[in-house]
């Protein structure tokens, strides 16, 4: 049994108001077991209390040391964008953002990164530079058992509680899992095991310094292999792909309004300069910066659907005219989507189609928002709320200055994407209001289906 759901009022109850009432549940749970085990993104009642309280004092702090990681990880892409920019090509700037957040997430977490810039970046598809092309498998493979893990664990999602027997003579997920841990094994246990020769965090209380990765952060409140290496790997998914995402889809934006680009490079150039290095306080005061984010997150949640199991029988009702009361008996499956709710225009209003950063700076707030702020849940809401919502907008920001710093136009290139990209009738559909170029498609999170490719003008050649 189960319902789905886009009004705000039920989303609230589920994730905040009526919370003990819901949980991820037993089928999620099970689904994604084989590559998350038991870590905070999937975990219930007690286990998750545990795993969450180890987790977050470590998001408590903005710590200065983030901008140093994301800004060796930023220069790197960037500088690897502009020479293949030089020789006329293309850039997919989707598959070069996935590899900035997984770099910067790895050494964030571990204090080691799993080296995926160094790849180098693919060629169009169709470009003859693609046959030729070598990649160093090493630094992918990390990458792409990853991307294959999570997707098979997703597609376990369409089976429900009949998943397993799809899998019954083999864990397509558990296949893929080695690659992984042949990266984080070796991390963990070289640094659980220098803690243990010098009796490092005797005695601490447990609080997190400057310099402290996640991992060294945890290693302060247990020995605990399977805690440690369960709860690395659930953050690294929670944090890496989300913020990709939302990169993708902001340069997309970007790109088809070159009026916004213009407003926001304007406040970069205007804050920042042209080369110096965004400080944590200069990312909080760019206003546009922050309504251009909110934007891309409200147009393109990277968690566009979510699931939650009735743990009890409870009544939803919602304030949406017609809408009636609905009884949700214990064990019924809850499906909502933020991506619907985002874009529905009787909560945003008539233009809730259109890509238009101002709705968060202007009277629009006070009108839709302010009185409703459920209608706006990239992050979720309620005690799960996302732990990494400040990095997420510390390092997408990051990012963003960064490039714009450097480039002064960006140009949309869908007709470079695998001739397959756009389905018929896409581009017409109610949903998108004819405005949505890319195809849209999701695994745990949203990214867009063959890349999203773009040529872009260098700043310093123009000016
Ligand atoms: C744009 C970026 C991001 C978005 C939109 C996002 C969104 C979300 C959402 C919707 C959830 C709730 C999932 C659920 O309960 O079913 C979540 C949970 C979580 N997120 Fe994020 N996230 C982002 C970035 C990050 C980053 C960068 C990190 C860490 C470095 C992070 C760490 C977490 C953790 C640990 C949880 C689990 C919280 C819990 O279950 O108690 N997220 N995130």
């Amino acid at each position: 049994m189960q319902f789905f759901t886009v009004e705000p009022d039920h989303i609230k109850a589920i994730l905040a108001t009526e919370f003990t009432s819901f949980e991820k549940g037993p089928t999620f749970r099970s689904q994604m077991k084989s590559l998350l085990g038991v870590g905070v993104f999937n975990a219930d009642g007690d286990m998750w209390k545990f795993h969450r309280s180890m987790a977050r004092p470590f998001f408590s702090k903005d710590r200065i040391g983030h901008f140093d990681i994301f800004d060796r990880h930023a220069q790197d892409a960037l500088r690897q964008m502009r020479t293949r920019m030089k020789s006329g090509y293309a850039v997919d700037w989707q598959d070069l953002v996935s590899r900035f957040t997984l770099d910067s997430a790895t050494e964030f977490l571990f204090g080691r990164d799993v080296h995926s810039l160094s790849a180098g970046l693919p060629y169009p598809p169709e470009s003859e530079l693609a046959r030729l092309q070598t990649t160093t498998p090493e630094a992918d493979e990390f990458a792409s058992a990853f991307l294959w893990a999570q997707t098979a664990s997703a597609k376990r999602g369409r089976y429900q509680g009949l998943w397993a027997l799809q899998e019954f003579w083999t864990d397509k997920v558990q296949s893929r899992k080695a690659a992984i841990d042949k990266f984080i094994n070796p991390i963990l246990l070289d640094a659980i095991q220098k803690k243990n020769e010098n009796e490092k965090g005797q005695g601490d209380d447990g609080k997190v310094s400057e310099e402290d990765t996640l991992l060294s952060q945890l290693l302060k409140v247990t020995d605990d292999y399977n805690i440690i290496h369960d709860e690395t790997l659930n953050i690294l998914l929670a944090g890496r792909d989300t913020t990709a995402c939302t990169l993708t889809f902001a340069i997309y934006r970007l790109a088809e309004h070159p009026d916004i680009l213009k407003r926001l490079r304007e406040e970069i150039l205007d804050v920042v300069g042209p080369t110096r290095r965004p400080s944590y306080d200069d990312v909080r005061n760019m206003k546009f910066l922050r309504a251009v984010i909110n934007e891309t997150l409200r147009l393109y949640p990277p968690v566009p659907v979510n699931v939650r199991c009735a743990v009890k029988d409870t009544v939803l009702t919602s304030k949406t005219p017609g809408e009636t009361p609905l009884f949700v008996p214990a064990g019924m499956r809850c499906i909502y989507s933020v991506f619907v709710m985002h874009r529905r225009k009787d909560l945003w209003g008539p233009d809730a189609l259109k890509f238009d950063p101002d709705r968060f700076l202007d009277e629009r707030v006070q009108k839709y928002l302010t009185p409703n702020p459920f209608i706006f849940l990239p992050f979720n809401a309620g005690p799960r709320i996302c732990l990494g919502q400040q990095f997420a907008y510390n390092e997408m920001s990051f990012m963003l200055v960064r490039l714009l710093q450097q480039v002064s136009a960006i140009e949309f290139c869908p007709e470079v994407a695998p001739a397959s990209t756009i389905p018929p009738g896409y581009t017409d559909s109610p949903g998108s209001d004819g405005t949505d170029r890319v195809w849209m498609a999701s695994h745990l999170t949203m990214y867009a289906r063959g890349g999203l490719w773009v040529k872009m003008t260098e700043a310093q050649a123009e000016e």
